[in-house]
């Protein structure tokens, strides 16, 4: 199977620009995961402004995501990462192995990073990740041994990819440095933790998503696959497109336009393939969005059939 290497961490993070396909991804990877037999949870980032909305828990008919796990489909758990449950977790675990932890709340590096701002923020889901990934069941084994983050839009991811490295620096010891130590191990061991790139094969979104790589690999998170979703699935062979390319520059044809989409959607995967140092899965477009793109996303990567699309009206 194509996702065979990513099966084999334990968290990967889904990043890409806005409205590449994230989401449909994270939703059709879970699916696959569990399909080969993984106990998967898909996750998001609560968004403190607009709360309520999930368009995860809606490629799985649901309407939000609650912050503790449930079960969505088959081996698929999913639930929303939030500051106010990570930093809940954190206290929980902190007085519970310290009786000083009152004191720690007046330690100066926690009082430094609770009025850091915007960290706090990334501080709360990256807790509650890591307690995520910490959680087992009675016999030992972890509870999801496949957990997949359907990141925000890159700027975001980048902040929170790049959280432990910063506040290592402000917060070197004490229960928040060992936290986010723990989590680094985790998601910076490339045998662990990767990132997936997400983009669609168009010149601006690949030289984005190119981007978005040496910012991942900046803040020490390999990324182990890049996805080039809704490739046009072209309908011509060699000798066709010759054909076309003579008539073309002379007028109109119906689907001009599809087809000049298509040979971009060709350069900028091949542009993609020769840059990106992770390897490319290409994931074709499918006649369908929503949860029936998932359905068909989740069938491409288990090796299935899927209908074929695109091509000229
Ligand atoms: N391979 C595909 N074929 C057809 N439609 C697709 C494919 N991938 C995604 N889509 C559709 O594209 C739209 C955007 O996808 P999705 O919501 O997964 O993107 P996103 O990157 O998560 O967006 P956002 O930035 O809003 O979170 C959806 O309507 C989805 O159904
Ligand atoms: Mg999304």
């Amino acid at each position: 199977m194509a996702l065979q290497p990513i099966l084999d961490r334990r968290v990967v993070l889904v990043a890409g620009k806005g409205g590449v396909g994230r989401t449909t991804t994270t939703a059709a990877m879970a699916r696959a995961a569990a399909a080969s037999g993984k106990r998967v949870l898909v996750t998001e980032i609560e968004e403190p402004a607009t709360q309520a909305q999930s368009s995860l828990a809606r490629m799985f008919g649901r309407e939000v995501l609650p912050t503790r796990p449930v079960l969505l489909a088959p081996g698929v758990h999913g639930c929303m990462l939030s500051t106010e449950m990570g930093t809940e977790r954190f206290l929980a675990d902190v007085f519970k192995i310290q009786t000083l932890a009152r004191l720690a709340l007046r330690n100066a590096a926690l009082r430094r990073l609770l009025h850091a701002g915007p960290s706090f923020h990334e501080m709360g889901v990256f807790y509650h990740l890591l307690h995520l990934i910490r959680e087992e069941l009675p016999d030992g084994r972890p509870r999801f041994d496949f957990i997949l983050v359907d990141m925000p839009a890159t700027g975001h991811a980048l902040a929170l990819t790049g959280l432990p490295d910063i506040l290592l620096r402000l917060v070197r010891r004490g229960p928040i440095a060992a936290a986010l130590r723990e989590g680094q191990g985790w998601l910076n061991d490339p045998h662990t933790g990767c990132a997936v790139v997400v983009t669609i094969p168009e010149p601006l979104p690949v030289t984005e998503a190119l981007e978005l790589v040496e910012g991942l690999q900046a803040t020490h998170m390999a990324v182990c696959c890049m996805v080039a979703n809704r490739v046009p699935v072209d309908p011509f062979d060699e000798e066709a497109r010759a054909a076309l390319a003579d008539i073309l520059p002379d007028g109109p044809l119906y689907g001009k336009e599809e087809l000049a989409r298509i040979e971009r959607a060709r350069t900028s995967l091949e542009r993609l393939q020769k840059s990106a140092e992770a390897r490319v899965i290409a994931v074709p477009e499918f006649e369908a969005d929503g949860r029936e793109a998932v359905d068909a996303m989740a069938a491409f990567f288990l090796g299935q059939e899927f209908p074929s699309t695109g091509g000229l009206p």
